[in-house]
C-alpha cells in the first residue's frame, strides 16, 4: 500500500532535517528519508565536532555560484540570528571562535538532537537505513521506494547533498535526480579541499606540519588566515578558502608576513646591518619554513651583505610566493562540492524547479557554495526553510 504524504524529503542532513521541520510545523505530513543509519552524519563531524553552525558575516558575496544573486533571497529571510535564537531556545551553549564563526560549546550532537526534535514537533515520519528505490512522477505526484514500502506526495524535496566524503554516505544522487526532472547541473568539483604539490614544489613537503599566517591569493579571491604544509601540499584554512576558487593550471600566491610594509627588509639592512636574513625572516615565522625560504631566494648571511636590489627581489617574492598546485586532495577530503543543480532552472525565493512544480532543492545540492566558517550550514537553513515555508 502506498503511504501518502504532503511532502517527501530525500536527505536527512542539515538542510533536509530543518526543511522537513519547518513544513512539518506548518501542519504539513512530511516525510524524511535517508539511507545512512542515522540522520545528520556531517553535522556531527563538522566544526572538530563542535559544529560552526553558523557564520554572524554571513552575505551572498561570501558563496560561490554560477548565479551570484540566487543566494541573496533566502539568506536575507532566515539569517544568522534567527538560526541562533532556535539554539538559544534549547538551550545550547555556544561561543564566537574568530570570524563570527559561532560553534557549540559542547558537541554538534546537540544540533542534531534539536533538528531531530523540531521534526518530531512537526509529526515528521523519519526513515533511516534503507536504500533509495525508484523516484517516479506522474499526475502531480512524486513516488518514492524505500526498504519495501512506497511513499508518494505532490512535493519532493532534493536535499541529498554534494558528493564530499563519500565515506559519510555522500553521494552524486542529487545529480541523477536533476537529470532524471530535465534539471542542468553545474560541473560539481571538490571545494574547501588541501591542494596537492608536485615536482619541484614538493620540496616543500618536508615542511609537513609547518603553519603560519598569509595572504592566499588566487585570481580576485584573497584570504589572510593559516596556511598549513603538509605531506602532500598545502592545507589551513586560508588554502581551503582559495582553493574553491582554484582552477587546475592556475597559480596560488601566499604572502608571507603579511603585516610588512614594502621596503621592510631595505630598512631592517639599514638599521640592524649585522643582522642575517635568517634572523629577520625568523621573527615572523617558523624556523623551518625559513631555511626552506632562505634557500630558495639564494640569499644567506648578513643584511648588510645583501644589495637592496636583491632584498626588494626578495621582498616581492615573499609578497606573491607563487605555487602552482598539480590537483587538490578531492571528493574525499572536500569540506563541500561547488557546482550543482544549476540555480538558472529554480527559484531563489521557494527552491522550487520553474519547470517540474512540487520539485525543491535545497543546501549543498544546489550550485551554492559556502566559505568554510559555518557559511555553509547559514545556506542549509535558509534555502531549507524558503522551501520548508513554500511546500
Ligand atoms: P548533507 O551532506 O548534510 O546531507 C545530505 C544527506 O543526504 C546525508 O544525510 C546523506 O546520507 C543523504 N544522502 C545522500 N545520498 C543519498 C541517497 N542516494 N539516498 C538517500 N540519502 C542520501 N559547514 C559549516 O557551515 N560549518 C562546519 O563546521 C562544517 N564542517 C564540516 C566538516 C566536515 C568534515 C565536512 C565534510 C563538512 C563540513 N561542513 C561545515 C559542510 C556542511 O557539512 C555541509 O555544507 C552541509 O552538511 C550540507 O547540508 P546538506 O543537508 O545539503 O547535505
Amino acid at each position: 500500500m502506498t503511504e501518502t504524504y504532503d511532502a517527501i524529503v530525500l536527505g536527512a542532513g542539515a538542510a533536509g532535517l530543518f526543511c522537513a521541520a519547518t513544513a512539518g510545523q506548518r501542519g504539513k505530513r512530511v516525510l524524511l528519508l535517508d539511507h545512512a543509519d542515522q540522520p545528520g552524519k556531517k553535522i556531527l563531524i563538522s566544526g572538530g565536532g563542535r559544529c560552526n553552525f553558523t557564520n554572524m558575516h554571513t552575505a551572498p558575496d561570501r558563496y560561490l555560484s554560477s548565479n551570484a544573486h540566487f543566494a541573496k533571497s533566502a539568506l536575507s529571510r532566515y539569517t544568522p540570528a534567527d538560526f541562533l535564537e532556535l539554539v538559544e531556545a534549547y538551550g545550547i551553549a555556544w561561543h564566537e571562535k574568530t570570524l563570527g564563526q559561532l560553534f557549540c560549546d559542547g558537541s554538534a550532537k546537540q544540533i542534531v538532537a534539536m533538528l531531530l526534535e523540531e521534526c518530531a514537533k512537526g509529526g515528521v515520519a523519519v526513515h533511516c537505513g534503507d536504500a533509495l528505490g525508484e523516484i517516479a512522477h506522474g499526475d502531480g505526484l512524486f513516488r518514492a521506494a524505500f526498504g519495501g514500502r512506497a511513499a508518494s506526495a505532490p512535493a519532493l524535496v532534493i536535499a541529498t547533498g554534494g558528493p564530499s566524503i563519500p565515506k559519510m554516505g555522500a553521494t552524486g544522487a542529487a545529480y541523477d535526480l536533476a537529470r532524471q526532472f530535465g534539471l542542468k547541473v553545474v560541473q560539481p568539483r571538490p571545494a574547501l579541499v588541501p591542494l596537492t604539490l608536485a615536482g619541484d614544489e614538493a620540496l616543500f613537503r618536508d615542511l609537513s606540519g609547518v603553519s603560519t599566517e598569509v595572504i592566499a591569493r588566487c585570481g580576485k579571491a584573497a584570504f589572510r588566515e593559516a596556511a598549513l604544509f603538509t605531506h602532500r601540499g598545502l592545507s589551513g584554512p586560508a588554502i581551503l578558502q582559495i582553493s574553491s576558487y582554484w582552477q587546475r593550471g592556475q597559480t596560488v600566491t601566499t604572502q608571507f608576513l603579511p603585516d610588512r610594509a614594502e621596503g621592510w627588509l631595505r630598512e631592517a639592512k639599514r638599521e640592524r646591518p649585522r643582522t642575517s636574513l635568517r634572523k629577520v625572516l625568523g621573527e615572523g615565522l617558523p624556523e623551518r619554513l625559513v631555511d626552506v625560504l632562505c634557500a630558495r631566494l639564494g640569499l644567506s648571511g648578513e643584511l648588510g651583505a645583501l644589495s637592496d636590489k636583491a632584498l626588494a627581489a626578495a621582498e616581492a617574492t615573499l609578497a606573491r610566493w607563487p605555487f602552482v598546485p598539480d590537483g587538490s586532495e578531492g571528493f574525499a577530503k572536500a569540506e563541500v562540492t561547488a557546482g550543482g543543480i544549476d540555480t538558472g532552472g529554480l527559484s531563489s525565493k521557494t527552491m522550487e524547479a520553474r519547470k517540474v512544480p512540487g520539485l525543491y532543492v535545497i543546501g549543498e545540492a544546489a550550485d551554492v557554495t559556502g566559505w568554510l566558517g559555518g557559511y555553509n550550514f547559514q545556506w542549509a537553513w535558509a534555502s531549507a526553510r524558503a522551501a520548508g515555508l513554500a511546500i
